[in-house]
This record gives structure tokens, sequence and C-alpha cells, in this order.
């Protein structure tokens, strides 16, 4: 399954009789590996991490900073599966 596709699908308004809103598979990923620099919201700056609500980075962009690391960021393609990295890209391109 195409996990561009499929983060697509849980971001369309949620129709009333579905049920508890979805979980996204990245936002699991991002609260074991980003959220004590970035913050749950992403807003949180710590050890100098850069606001992602504010980020111009596109998908392209993140998973290569996230895969490779930068500056004070670390390097996460050692520690994420590609796919993982691609998930985590994911939820984080709908902190806003
Ligand atoms: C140890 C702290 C730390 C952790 C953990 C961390 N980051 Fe970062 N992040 C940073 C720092 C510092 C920067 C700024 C890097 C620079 O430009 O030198 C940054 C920058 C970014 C940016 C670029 C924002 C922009 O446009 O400038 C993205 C996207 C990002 N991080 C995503 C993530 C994701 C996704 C994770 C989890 C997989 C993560 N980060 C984990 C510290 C961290």
């Amino acid at each position: 399954m195409n996990v561009r596709l499929l983060t697509l699908l849980f971001l369309l308004p949620q129709p009333a009789l579905a049920g508890p809103p979805q979980v996204l598979p990245g936002q699991a990923l991002f609260q074991k590996n980003c959220v004590r620099c970035h913050g749950a919201n992403g807003k949180k700056g710590a050890n100098g991490a850069h606001d992602l609500t504010k980020s111009n980075l596109n998908a392209f962009g993140r998973t290569y900073l996230v895969t490779n690391g930068m500056g004070k960021m670390p390097a996460f393609g050692k520690m994420l599966t590609p796919e993982q990295v691609q998930q985590v890209v994911a939820y984080s391109l709908t902190l806003k």
C-alpha cells in the first residue's frame, strides 16, 4: 500500500459515523523519536530543534534530513527503516 496515498486518505475529513479519529502510523514513531526535541505539537524547540509547524521542507527534504541528520539533529537512517522514516515524515507534515 502506498503510504502517501494512505496519508491522504487519513487527512480527508472523517464522516460522522467513522468512529474515533484514525491514528497515523507515524504518530507513535514521532512520539518515540522526535518529541524529546520537537515536542508533541512540533513547537518545543529543545536542543535547538526547529519549529516543525513553520518548516517549509517538503516530504523529500524531510526524508533526507531525518535519514541523514543535520547539526544537533541525529540521523535516524540507522534506527528506522526507510518505511518508518516515510511514516514519521508524513506525520510531521500534519503538524500545523
Ligand atoms: C536531539 C534533538 C532532535 C531530535 C530527537 C529530532 N530532531 Fe529534528 N531537528 C533538531 C534540530 C537541532 C534541528 C535543526 C537542524 C539544523 O538546521 O541544524 C532539527 C530540524 C528538523 C527538521 C527541519 C525543520 C526546518 O525546516 O528547519 C525536521 C523536518 C525535523 N527536524 C524532523 C524531525 C523528526 C521527524 C524527528 C524524529 C524522527 C526529529 N526531527 C528528531 C533536533 C532534533
